[in-house]
């Protein structure tokens, strides 16, 4: 940890990455950071997509205590043991859509390094690409990076943009999520696939990036996120295939398989 002396701690970084938007990094941070708080941990969550934030959308439904500004500081909100931050509870939708250069690196000064985490683990839902703000925090912060694909060669391609971009710093690749790779068939309980490009393992400057868990296509998932109830808040889901997806990413997290 560079420079930052409000940084108070978090013992474990995971950036939620990919250079492709829509591939459900945003939903895949919110259900881990409930996971792991479901686990007992301490967690934040932290919108790093300053410009176009889903997390206040993703979590309306849980009753977070407000995020305000005091004295220049931004007061996280809170729920339990999770803590998050985003723009999106600062103001109306547009307000920082046109954030740029010294202004975002301000905004991104203040909504994180502002912030007394001081949680177990820090969750960062990245935005897609590989800009200014990217290349900011990976530099300031080690961390691990879980990456979020969808199994299509549009978002291989820039999962491979990421991977160039992460290896100039100092960074762990815990693998990568398959997100929305299948559906579960009710009737034959086969699973179908949605792309052709599933289970592939990536590789790049010799290094390959494995895939830790695909998850299926969630119609139930996708519905509760539209009404911001996060899928794995809802403990009476502990026997579902998605719910026991997250745990087995969780579980492989905590052991900081590579
Ligand atoms: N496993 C899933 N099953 C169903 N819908 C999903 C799943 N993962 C993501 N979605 C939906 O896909 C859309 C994009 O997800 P989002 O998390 O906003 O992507 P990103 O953060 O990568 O831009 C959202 O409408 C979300 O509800
Ligand atoms: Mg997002």
């Amino acid at each position: 940890m560079k420079n930052f002396s409000n940084f108070k701690k978090a013992d474990r970084i995971i950036y939620v990455y990919s250079g492709k938007g829509g591939v459900g990094k945003s939903t895949v941070s919110v259900n881990i950071a409930f996971t792991f708080l479901n686990l007992g941990y301490k967690v934040g969550l932290f919108d790093a997509d300053l410009s176009t934030p889903s997390i206040p959308t993703l979590v309306k439904g849980v009753k977070f205590t407000d995020q305000y500004m005091h004295k220049n500081l931004v007061m996280p909100a809170k729920y339990k043991g999770l803590l998050y931050s985003s723009t999106g509870n600062l103001g109306e939708t547009t307000d920082g859509s046109f954030l740029s250069g010294q202004y975002l690196k301000g905004a991104l000064y203040q909504l994180f390094f502002g912030i007394s985490w001081d949680v177990d683990i820090l969750i960062i839902d990245m935005p897609p690409g590989t800009t200014d703000l990217h290349t900011n925090l990976f530099y300031n912060l080690e961390g691990d990076i879980l990456f979020v694909t969808t199994p299509h060669s549009t978002s291989h391609e820039d999962l491979i943009r990421s991977a160039a971009l992460i290896e100039r710093f100092n960074l762990n690749v815990i693998g990568v999520i398959e997100n929305m790779s299948y559906v579960n068939c009710t009737n034959c309980e086969k699973q179908i696939p949605l792309h052709n490009g599933q289970n592939l393992d990536f590789n790049y400057n010799n290094k390959s990036y494995k895939i830790l868990s695909s998850l299926p296509f969630d119609a139930e998932l996708s519905y509760l996120s539209s009404i911001g109830v996060p899928y794995m808040f809802d403990k009476n889901k502990v026997n579902n295939h998605t719910y026991l997806k997250y745990m087995f990413i969780a579980s492989e997290i905590l052991k900081g398989v590579k």
